[in-house]
């Protein structure tokens, strides 16, 4: 038996955006709290949210001040924005930071509890959230279609996840034209995470035939357009296909779960305060190689999609061969992976094993994983 929901609606394609105010009327919208960063505003991307939002007589507000890991306080922050504004719907603008923190002010809007009070148990909260509209400018962490939002719990340098159906968006606008300005090494990043989520999702614990079909389309898309869209950002073919690919993986993820790349990665993540993406393809090959033995066929069945030649290989090296497969992806996309470089020391390591094996994406993992594992992994990164 298996489960399997899907509850975002997607409106995807080029200039979708244009349809964003009508969607969001169709919702119910009248005073909506536009959730994004300063980096997305510079790059004229919230002028096109409000163009369309304005066309159809919404009154619009801006919260713009998200970090790269959205904290605590700015949830709190923008919940008391959005009753300024006498919000009716919240729109998430940007990479996976302002999406997640647009669902956490969602449910802050209307919850007067700490956000830490609300973290890693289903639906928490004792008030149902704002309705939350998510757009996408990166193809990678597939929030705008997700029912979790991280959150950086500050004074405990930790990274939790906010979880539960009612926050999931009603709907996801999934346009690529805005993901053309990205930089390459944020398009690399992000790319890698969307990658990573298939991979996690296919080999996850609760994995079924639906999510699998959908992970492997979203592994297939990657492979065959994300060294494309770093090389040539203006490549309009595959930016679409990486934003298809992240979009599909986390659908996909939804169902089956992630597993101990996402729990390795987020703790790092957490407390040395680093993108998601860049912490992500740095544990990538450490956590796969690890998951190697509890499904090697599947391992095998990914090296070949990334273009391993497996024919003359035993069954074990070809599951094996997926992990040289990760570390040639990374070292193609120029991805920075020196761990000492990027704050990591060995004193920090009793409690980063401790905090990743209470990550919220240990239990869908397919292999048991606890601290002594987590402090081997770990350990040979720094190696
Ligand atoms: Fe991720």
């Amino acid at each position: 038996m298996f489960n399997f929901d899907a509850k975002t609606s997607v409106l995807f394609g080029f200039n979708t955006i244009k349809e964003l105010g009508p969607e969001a009327i169709k919702l119910g919208a009248k005073n909506v709290l536009v959730v994004t960063d300063k980096g997305i505003v510079q790059a004229g991307l919230l002028e096109k949210v409000k163009e369309s939002l304005n066309a159809s007589g919404i009154n619009v507000a801006v919260f713009d001040g998200i970090e790269p890991n959205p904290s605590d306080k700015s949830l709190v922050v923008g919940g008391q924005a959005a009753r300024d504004h006498q919000a009716d719907m919240i729109i998430g603008l940007g990479g996976g930071s302002p999406m997640d923190a647009a669902k956490g002010i969602a449910i802050m809007t209307n919850n007067d509890g700490t956000v830490e009070s609300y973290v890693e148990v289903l639906d928490a909260w004792p008030n149902t959230p704002l309705p939350v509209i998510c757009i996408p400018t990166t193809a990678g962490t597939g929030a705008e279609v997700s029912r979790a939002a991280m959150v950086n719990l500050t004074e405990k340098k930790i990274k939790k996840a906010l979880f539960g159906a009612t926050i999931q968006p009603q709907l996801a606008v999934v346009d690529p034209s805005l993901t053309l300005g990205l930089p390459s090494h944020l398009t690399a990043q992000t790319g890698v995470d969307a990658l990573c989520h298939a991979f996690e999702a296919y080999i996850a614990k609760f994995s079924n035939p639906i999510s699998d079909a959908l992970a492997v389309e979203a592994i297939k898309l990657a492979a065959a357009n994300l060294r494309e869209a770093v090389k040539h950002g203006d490549n309009l073919e595959a930016r679409s296909n990486m934003l298809l690919a992240s979009t599909i993986a986390v659908i996909s993820a939804s169902s089956a779960g992630l597993g101990v790349v996402h729990s390795l990665a987020q703790t790092l993540g957490g407390f040395y305060n680093l993108p998601h993406g860049l912490s992500i393809a740095v544990c990538f090959p450490y956590g796969i190689g690890y998951n190697l033995v509890a499904e090697p066929e599947k391992c095998a069945h990914v090296s070949r999609m990334l273009g391993t030649d497996t024919s003359n290989m035993s069954d074990e090296e070809a599951a094996n061969s997926v992990v040289a497969a990760l570390r040639t992806l990374n070292a193609d996309l120029e991805i920075h992976d020196d761990l000492r470089s990027l704050g990591f020391q060995e004193a920090d390591l009793p409690v980063l094993a401790k905090y990743s094996v209470e990550d919220g994406n240990t239990p869908t993992n397919p292999r048991v994983f606890d601290v002594d594992a987590a402090t081997t992994l770990y350990q040979s990164m720094l190696n």
